[in-house]
């Protein structure tokens, strides 16, 4: 039979990610209605193994459903990677008589929260909080519709200079391994090409997709690369620029703007359902678990399985953005 939960600990971890402190509020917040003690883990699994954790009242998490960053803080700890760290994390919530958890981050973050349900007591639930929509099982992650936005307001900037001169601009855009913010934000700019680590880049076609272009007197071209693609920006604009030396090009690379800024309402909105759900879950005894969003439904699966799941770029997106970029 399942153990009753009554002390709850939430924590953010990895790349911090816009929406998180919605989220935040939300478990706190539904932690209270349900008559639940409610604890903050400052700084990822490193609170859980330094003993930095603080009591969460409702006016903890006031005015801050619009703010980017996370008011508990964030990190990869590396600690809680070894038993003897993980233990030590046990050994201080024990104290404290924690006994449920909710992880918000992303992979990295699932699985330590894997290992740590299967060696210990504390039922885990694994909430996606990463702008990079590289987790299975939900149709989107707290964060990425925010660094999608970001990239889209910052890439239509780029597109103004880049008529006024007639320029190539190759725009890297972040997502590690991933290339859902490169596709989306991509699609939603009009860019002529999108470079994604899931689909080889084929270096000859986008030369003789530019040739054909400069033929057509068609001068401005943004190319939306991912950064975890084979070449990346920087390198991409060398290979172009060796076979076209005449074109004018320049690069830019977002990075960490697409980390920060206000929440959208969209991240707002599953923040908060995700948050809730969390709640409920351990409070219904469904432990273990990953809770994402699929069809617009609650999506519950096993954090076992979860970690092992990968993402699949849909063919369908791939041929829009070949149709749509002439
Ligand atoms: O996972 C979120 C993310 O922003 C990735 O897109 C990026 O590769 C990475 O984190 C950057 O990490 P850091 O902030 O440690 O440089």
């Amino acid at each position: 039979m399942k153990k009753e939960v009554t002390k709850i600990g939430v924590l953010t971890s990895g790349g911090d990610s816009p929406g998180m402190n919605a989220c935040i509020r939300a478990v706190v917040r539904s932690g209270l209605y349900y008559n639940l003690e409610v604890y903050g883990i400052m700084r990822g699994y490193s609170g859980m193994v330094e003993n930095d954790i603080i009591k969460m009242e409702s006016r903890s998490v006031a005015n801050i459903i619009q703010r980017g960053g996370t008011i508990l803080k964030t990190s990869r700890c590396k600690e809680f990677y070894t038993p003897e760290g993980r233990q030590q994390a046990y050994n201080n919530l024990k104290k404290l008589g924690i006994n449920g958890l909710v992880i918000i981050g992303g992979d990295g973050s699932f699985r330590g929260a894997q290992i740590f349900s299967n060696e210990f007591d504390i039922p885990c639930i694994g909430l996606p909080g990463t702008i990079d929509k590289d987790i299975a099982g939900t149709d989107f992650t707290i964060g990425f519709d925010t660094a999608v936005n970001t990239a889209v307001e910052a890439i239509d900037k780029i597109r103004d200079t880049a008529d006024a001169h007639d320029r190539l601009f190759i725009i890297e855009v972040m997502g590690r391994d991933a290339g859902y913010i490169a596709l989306h934000s991509g699609i939603a700019t009009g860019a002529e090409n999108i470079l994604i680590p899931e689909k080889k880049t084929d270096i000859d076609s986008i030369i003789k997709s530019l040739q054909e272009k400069e033929k057509r007197q068609k001068l401005v071209n943004l190319i939306v690369v991912a950064e975890g693609e084979k070449f990346g920006g920087v390198e991409l604009e060398k290979m172009i620029k060796e076979r076209m030396p005449l074109l004018e090009t320049r690069v830019c690379i977002l990075g960490h703007i697409q980390r920060g800024g206000s929440p959208t309402c969209f991240d707002r909105l599953i923040a908060s359902r995700m948050g809730y759900s969390a709640v409920e879950s351990l409070i219904e005894g469904r432990h273990n678990i990953f809770v994402g969003i699929l069809n617009n439904k609650m999506h519950y699966i096993p954090l076992d399985e979860a970690v092992k799941k990968k993402q699949h770029i849909s063919e369908e997106w791939l041929k829009i953005v070949k149709i749509l970029a002439t």
